[in-house]
């Protein structure tokens, strides 16, 4: 049976750090970190996503500011808001939850926020430091897969891995952070071939598809550190990862359950890069 990774208990621990640190850190400036979020339209999950993030601000002794916007804004209004976010100089860090209506063009959005205010990590120059190895801003949920992955005590270094997923917001990135941890990636997706052998192969499995239950036992490897990243509603309005939970906890090592284990460490990773871009900019100030 495999140990189930507490994404809630892990999150507080990190939580209570960060926390400490803005104390700190207000104590030294005179000022606390400050995160704006902007929404457009009501896209119940982004709400649900959104009210989330700013509680754990509040929690963090962070602050927030949500900007709310009709799902009929025009992509220079919501340019134009961006633009005043950058030159805000209380603003430390920007987020604008995806997704955009289909009037707006994300790239758009995504290239007008400061890449110093890039707080989810998504602008190109970002992107690109990432994948050159330089200092960057990385996006949230690799980051906290990757601290999921360091609290079991397995050893990323010369482990096979295998990336279930090729998005820009997980599986790219998470790819990179494991391949820079010394692991051997693969990255599968809807077109590979075998996928079930590809995912036995693997001493890390993460999972970041969007279809429910798509990871069953058989393509799981004993003892496996599994990671599910899917966030999935049956038609019974029950949340379920990608991950066959029942089936694969008894072969896995460690598993992470949904809800309750990637969710949490996102939205604590966005607590760490505001800190992190308040650093950045108060130290580039005091230089
Ligand atoms: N929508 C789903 N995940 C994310 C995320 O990590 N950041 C933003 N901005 N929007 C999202």
């Amino acid at each position: 049976m495999s140990v189930v990774i507490d994404g809630k208990a892990l999150a507080a621990s990190f939580r209570a750090d960060i926390a400490a640190q803005v104390t700190r850190l207000g104590e030294r400036y005179g000022k606390t970190p400050c995160l704006s979020v902007i929404i457009v339209g009501d896209n119940p999950a982004s709400r649900s996503y959104v009210r989330g993030k700013i509680k754990a601000c509040r929690e963090a002794g962070i602050e927030s500011r949500l900007i709310e916007f009709p799902d009929t804004i025009s992509e220079e209004e919501l340019l134009s808001s961006i633009a005043r976010l950058n030159a805000d100089a209380d603003v430390d860090a920007v987020l604008v939850q995806l997704p955009l209506p289909s009037q707006i063009d994300s790239n758009r959005v995504i290239d007008a926020i400061s890449p110093e205010k890039d707080v989810d990590g998504f602008h190109p120059t970002n992107v690109a430091a990432l994948f050159l190895g330089r200092p960057c801003m990385a996006p949230c949920t690799p980051k906290g897969i990757i601290a999921m992955i360091d609290s079991t005590g397995s050893v990323i270094d010369g482990a096979r891995a295998t990336v279930v997923g090729r998005s820009n917001i997980v599986g790219k990135p998470v790819a990179k952070l494991l391949q820079d941890r010394g692991a051997t990636v693969t990255v599968a997706h809807s077109h590979t071939r075998n996928l079930a052998a590809v995912c036995r192969d693997a001493d890390i499995l993460v999972v970041a598809t969007g279809h429910a239950g798509l990871v069953t036992a058989d393509m799981v490897k004993n003892g496996a550190v599994v990671i599910d990243v899917g966030i999935n509603r049956t038609a019974e309005g029950k949340l379920v990862g990608d991950v066959d939970f029942a089936g694969v906890s008894p072969k896995a090592g460690f598993i992470s359950p949904v809800p309750g284990g990637v969710g949490p460490m996102t939205i604590t990773m966005l607590l760490a890069n505001t800190l992190e871009c308040f650093k950045n900019r108060n130290e580039k100030q005091n230089k």
